[in-house]
C-alpha cells in the first residue's frame, strides 16, 4: 500500500484535525453521527448511531450502566452484524460507583468434541479455511449467558425491557449506512456458501445506502431471549435450531455444550501507571497482561519529552510491543487449562530485564517465527458507558472475522462466530492476525481461546477517568496502549489521542505496520535507520472512549475510522 508522508514531525492540531477529517470522508446515512459529545450526568460510546441511542434511552429511564451495556449488545446484534452478536462472545468490565470492581468473562468456548489437531489435515497441514470459515469454526456462544449473568448481578430494570429496543429493531428493520451496504456486498456470496437458507443480509441486487434491512428470524430469537433469558438461547427450540444446523452443516457443537456453556467472573486485572489506577481484562484475554507490560516497560523511560511520534518515542513503544508480544506466543492461553505465569509476566524486574537489550538507537530483531499475512477489518467491536450514578462499564464483544462464519442459522436469523481461528491451530501457524502461539493456546474441548481484547476502566482519584476499548484483533492491546500513553503522557486531549494515526509491532512480523500517514516522514526515515522495517496498513481499531474532563463533564470520542456515534447528557 502507498504510504503518504507527511512533511513535518511538529504536533499540531491543524495536523491531528487534518488526519481526523482523512477518516471521516464516508458520510454515513442517514443517521446524525456525533464524534465528540460532552455531557453532564452520562455518555454512551459504540459502533453505530442506532445502538447508542438505544444504550442512552435506557440511561435516560433511570436504567444504569450495565443496564445500558445490555441493551447496546442486543442492538449491535441487530444494527452491527459483522460484530455486535449473540453468536459470539466478548468481555466487560465494570467499575462501581462504590469502587467494586468485576470482570466477566463471556467468551466462547471449544465444542466438548474439538481436539487438538481439528483444524490440520492427516499429514500435519494447517487446514486455514477450516477454522475461519463455515460452520467448523464455531465456537459455543458465550453472549446471551454473559448478558443475563451481568444482568442477574447488576442490572435494575427488568431484562424483557432491555432486549426489547433489539426486538424492534430487528422487526421494523432499520436504514443501512454506505458502509454497511458495501461491507453486505462484498460478503453476499460468502453467505450464500455457507448457509442452508437464504439470509436477510442477502439480496439478489447490490445494498445501497439507506436500504431497510429487516432480520424477523433475528427479531423471533430475541423475543425468546427476551421472554425465557439464558435458556431461551441455549436450550429448547432455539437449541435445536443451533443443532440441526450442525448436523446439516458438520459443525460440533452439541445441545449439551450449549447448555453447560456459562460465563465466568474473573478477578480484573488491576495495576498502576503513573498516578492512574488501570482495571483491565484478564486471561483469557491476553489484553489486560500485554497493556501491563508494554505500560511497564516505557514506565521508566520520560517519554513525553521525545515528542509525541517522534521516532524516539515510537521506536520506544514498538519495542515494547515486539517483547509483549513474543512472551503472548507462548506463555498465554485460557488460565483453566494453562498456568499462565501472570505474575511473573507482569512483575516489574521482569519488565524492566526484558528491557535491559534495548538500544535507543536500534531495532532489536524478533526471534524469527514464520508469520502470515495481516489482516486488518472491523469484526469486533467495542462499547463504553457511564450512568447517572458514577457506574462504568467497557466491553469489546465480537464474532472474530467479519460477520463470523458467515453461517447464519436457519429459522433463528443469527450469525455464528469463527472464534476458533483465535486457537493455535498449530504450533507456529499463524491466526487471521497474524499471531502465533503454541502448547499454552492449543485447541482443547471446553477451552476459550486466547483474545486480544482490552476492555479498560482508568481510576483517577478515585473515580472512573477513562472508559476504552476497541476492535483491531491483536492490534487491539497496541491501540489501547497508544490512546492511554496519548493521555497520560503527551498530555492530548481524547479526541486527538483517538483520532491520532496509529501503529503496530506485534513481534511477529518483525515489523511495524502504520495507518496510511500516521507518521511524519522524518520519524518513518529515523526508524529505518535504527533498523526497523515499517509497513503501511488499513486503519487500525475503532476506539470507543470516554473521559471526565477537568470540570468533571464527561465527553464521549467515537472513532472517526467507521459509522460510530457517541452520545450523552
Ligand atoms: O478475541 C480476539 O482477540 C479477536 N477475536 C478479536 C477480533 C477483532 O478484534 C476483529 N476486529 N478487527
Amino acid at each position: 500500500m502507498k504510504i503518504r508522508l507527511f512533511r513535518s514531525i511538529a504536533l499540531s492540531l491543524v495536523l491531528l484535525s487534518g488526519y481526523w477529517q482523512g477518516h471521516a470522508q464516508i458520510v454515513p446515512f442517514p443517521y446524525e453521527i456525533k464524534k465528540e459529545v460532552t455531557g453532564d450526568s452520562a455518555m454512551v460510546v459504540s459502533a453505530h448511531p442506532l445502538a447508542t441511542k438505544t444504550g442512552l434511552e435506557i440511561l435516560r429511564k433511570g436504567g444504569n450502566a450495565v443496564d445500558a451495556a445490555i441493551a447496546v449488545q442486543f442492538a449491535l446484534a441487530v444494527v452491527y452484524p459483522q460484530a455486535g452478536n449473540i453468536g459470539g462472545g466478548g468481555f466487560m468490565i465494570y467499575r462501581g460507583s462504590d469502587g467494586t470492581t468485576a470482570a466477566l468473562d463471556f467468551r466462547e468456548k471449544a465444542p466438548a468434541a474439538a481436539t487438538e489437531t481439528m483444524y490440520q489435515d492427516s499429514l500435519g497441514n494447517v487446514i486455514q479455511a477450516k477454522s475461519r470459515l463455515g460452520i467448523f469454526a464455531a465456537g459455543v456462544p458465550g453472549t446471551v449467558d454473559g448478558m443475563w449473568e451481568a444482568h442477574k448481578k447488576y442490572g435494575s430494570l427488568p431484562w424483557g425491557e432491555l432486549v426489547t429496543p433489539a426486538i424492534e429493531l430487528a422487526n421494523k428493520g432499520f436504514q443501512i449506512t454506505e458502509r454497511e451496504a458495501k461491507q453486505l456486498n462484498a460478503e453476499r456470496f460468502t453467505f450464500v456458501r455457507q448457509c442452508s437458507i437464504m439470509p436477510a443480509f442477502v439480496k439478489m441486487e447490490d445494498w445501497v445506502a439507506g436500504d431497510w434491512l429487516i432480520q424477523k428470524e433475528l427479531g423471533m430469537t430475541l423475543g425468546r431471549i427476551a421472554g425465557y433469558g439464558r435458556d431461551g438461547f441455549y436450550t429448547g427450540a432455539m437449541a435445536g435450531l443451533i443443532t440441526n444446523e450442525m448436523k446439516k452443516r458438520g459443525g460440533l457443537i452439541s445441545s449439551a455444550d450449549l447448555s453447560n456453556y456459562h460465563s465466568v467472573w474473573r478477578e480484573p486485572l488491576i495495576f498502576r501507571y503513573k498516578d492512574a489506577e488501570i482495571i483491565s481484562m484478564p486471561m483469557p484475554s491476553s489484553g489486560g497482561v500485554l497493556l501491563r507490560q508494554m505500560l511497564g516497560m516505557i514506565a521508566s523511560y520520560p517519554i513525553a519529552s521525545y515528542g509525541f511520534h517522534s521516532a524516539a518515542a515510537v521506536h520506544l513503544m514498538a519495542e515494547a510491543e515486539r517483547r509483549a508480544y513474543a512472551d503472548r506466543a507462548v506463555h498465554m492461553g485460557d488460565p483453566d487449562f494453562w498456568d499462565v505465569p501472570v505474575q511473573q509476566l507482569t512483575d516489574s524486574a521482569y519488565l524492566a530485564g526484558r528491557m535491559a537489550n534495548f538500544r535507543p538507537d536500534s531495532a532489536t530483531a524478533s526471534a524469527g517465527v514464520q508469520a502470515g499475512k495481516f489482516k486488518e477489518s472491523d469484526e469486533t467491536t467495542h462499547f463504553s458507558i457511564v450512568d447517572a450514578m458514577g457506574n462504568a462499564v467497557s466491553v469489546t464483544t465480537t464474532l472474530n472475522d467479519s460477520y463470523g462464519s458467515r453461517v447464519v442459522v436457519a429459522g433463528a436469523g443469527f450469525i455464528l462466530n469463527n472464534e476458533m481461528d483465535d486457537f493455535s491451530a498449530k504450533p507456529g501457524a499463524p491466526n487471521l492476525y497474524g499471531a502465533v502461539g503454541g502448547k499454552a493456546n492449543a485447541v482443547a474441548p471446553m477451552k476459550r481461546p486466547l483474545s486480544s481484547m482490552t476492555p479498560t476502566i482508568v481510576v483517577r482519584n478515585g473515580k472512573p477517568w477513562l472508559v476504552v476499548g476497541t476492535p483491531g484483533g491483536t492490534k487491539i492491546p497496541t491501540s489501547v496502549f497508544q490512546v492511554m500513553v496519548n493521555v497520560l503522557d503527551f498530555g492530548m486531549p481524547l479526541t486527538d489521542a483517538v483520532q491520532t494515526g496509529r501503529f503496530h509491532h506485534q513481534w511477529s512480523p518483525d515489523k511495524i505496520f502504520m495507518e496510511d500517514g500516521a507518521l511524519p516522514e522524518d520519524t518513518i526515515s529515523r526508524l529505518q535507520a535504527m533498523g526497523h522495517i515499517l509497513e503501511g496498513c488499513d486503519p487500525i481499531g475503532r476506539v470507543e472512549a470516554i473521559i471526565r474532563l477537568e470540570n468533571g463533564r464527561w465527553q464521549g470520542v467515537a472513532d472517526s475510522r467507521g459509522d460510530d456515534a457517541a452520545d450523552g447528557y
